[in-house]
């Protein structure tokens, strides 16, 4: 029990105090922010009272077509909506993009809101230290986005890898990606520096990450050697944009479409890791774990949710002989209602946050550390600022 957040208390328990409704808004009200707002809308203990957007009208129109009345909405930004101390906010979801990660979420900490950030945590380690810092300020909950977390086969590998069935953990091996599957259906904002700053590495690596540092009790990073390329992104003749009939996003495209590294992480652990968006090969390989006692296969998906598709596979010896056991996959719940729920939870009950900055910050000091290797060309050493 000691170990356990308030959403796994509360797993057991299966009760939600409505004596007190958490007064909840959105910041951002594009894709991601329909997947928040349907999931609070199932919490008994919940009023969205507020959506902000930078883009006129926008906030509006998403509260109308998820039916909520009342809720204000006429901000410019992030900032006004949290100056408005009308509204009583105690939470808020930031749904923006990479680059508006981290200012609204350090703004929010510091008017005492507790903040429910989407993943990435945000583009550099210094802008996650800063996070840190203002979390520690504040006293507040910020749980960072990473769903996969609540996802029984997630908690599965974790629970593999730390049973120690696999002995001492010394290589894994993890990644995924897509043929042709730079994300464009909405815009252009996961493909832009100024709005993303970060492309696959970002959006899907980065829960190709969370997926083995969380399985193996989060050892800090030490070293990484990053490679990081835009062939697909940067070409008009990028398959998906002559279909959809937009070349002129080659010329937008400013981040990256595939990365791969080599990490030395704590503990003599070491971490090969590549993800694309685009690729000419079915997948980059599968994540496995390789320890002194068994190997772990995970098979490869496509990252974007960390949902398996095919089950694991534990490569190992029983009485001198060379066995695999095949580990049933596990029928998955409602990522993203475990995800809201645990996070209220968090923020009415105290204690730890359901997914840590302090877990987290690790995840982007490889994504940041892998940016500033490719930059130089060699591998570099991975500091992470105080906070
Ligand atoms: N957890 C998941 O499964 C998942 C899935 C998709 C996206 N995401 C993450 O969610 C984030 C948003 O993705 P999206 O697809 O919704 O992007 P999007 O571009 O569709 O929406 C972002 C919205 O934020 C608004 N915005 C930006 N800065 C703002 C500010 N300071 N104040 C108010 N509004 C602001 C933009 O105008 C835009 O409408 C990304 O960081 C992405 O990585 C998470």
């Amino acid at each position: 029990m000691a170990d356990m957040n308030a959403f796994e208390k509360n797993q057991e328990v299966k009760t939600v105090d409505t004596s007190k409704k958490m007064r909840v808004g959105i910041i951002g009200t594009g894709w991601i922010a329909e997947a928040h707002i349907e999931a609070y809308k199932r919490q008994p203990d919940v009023e969205i009272v507020a959506a902000a957007d930078l883009i006129p009208g926008k906030a509006a129109a998403f509260m109308k077509r998820y039916g909520i009345e009342g809720a204000k909405t006429d901000y410019a930004s992030h900032k006004e909506m949290i100056d408005d101390k009308s509204l009583k906010l105690d939470a808020v979801s930031i749904c923006t993009y990479n680059r508006q990660h981290a200012g609204p979420a350090i703004y929010a900490l510091d008017n005492g809101i507790n903040v429910l950030l989407e993943k990435p945590m945000c583009v550099t380690i210094e802008e996650a230290a800063e996070i840190v810092k203002a979390e520690k300020r504040s006293g507040k909950v910020i749980s960072i986005g990473f769903q996969p977390r609540f996802s029984p086969n997630m908690q599965m590998i974790k629970k593999i890898v730390q049973s120690g069935e696999l002995g001492d953990i010394y290589y894994v091996q993890t990644g995924g990606g897509r043929r042709r599957g730079i994300p464009t259906p909405f815009g252009t904002t996961f493909i832009e520096d100024e709005t993303a700053g970060l492309g696959a590495l970002a959006d899907i690596g980065c829960y190709s990450l969370d997926l083995v540092l969380n399985a193996l009790g989060n050892p800090k990073p030490l070293t990484v050697s990053g490679y990081k390329s835009a062939f697909f992104g940067t070409d008009p003749n990028y398959s998906n944009y002559v279909k959809t009939g937009h070349p002129e996003y080659a010329k937008k495209f400013g981040v990256d479409d595939f990365a791969a590294a080599f990490v030395r992480l704590e503990g003599g652990i070491t971490l090969d890791f590549r993800i694309a968006w685009a690729m000419n090969i079915d997948t980059p390989g599968d994540t496995i774990f390789l320890g002194t006692k068994g190997g772990l296969r995970v098979p490869s998906t496509d990252c974007w949710n960390g949902t398996l598709t095919k089950p694991m596979t534990i490569y190992h010896e029983v009485a001198g002989e060379q066995v695999e056991t095949v580990v049933p996959l596990k029928a998955d719940i409602n990522l993203w209602d475990a995800k809201i729920r645990s996070f209220l939870d968090a923020c009415k009950e105290g204690g730890k946050a359901p997914v840590p900055s302090a877990d987290i910050i690790y995840n982007q000091a490889i994504l940041d550390g892998i940016a500033k290797s490719n930059a130089v060309g060699r591998e570099i050493e991975i500091v992470i600022p105080e906070c």
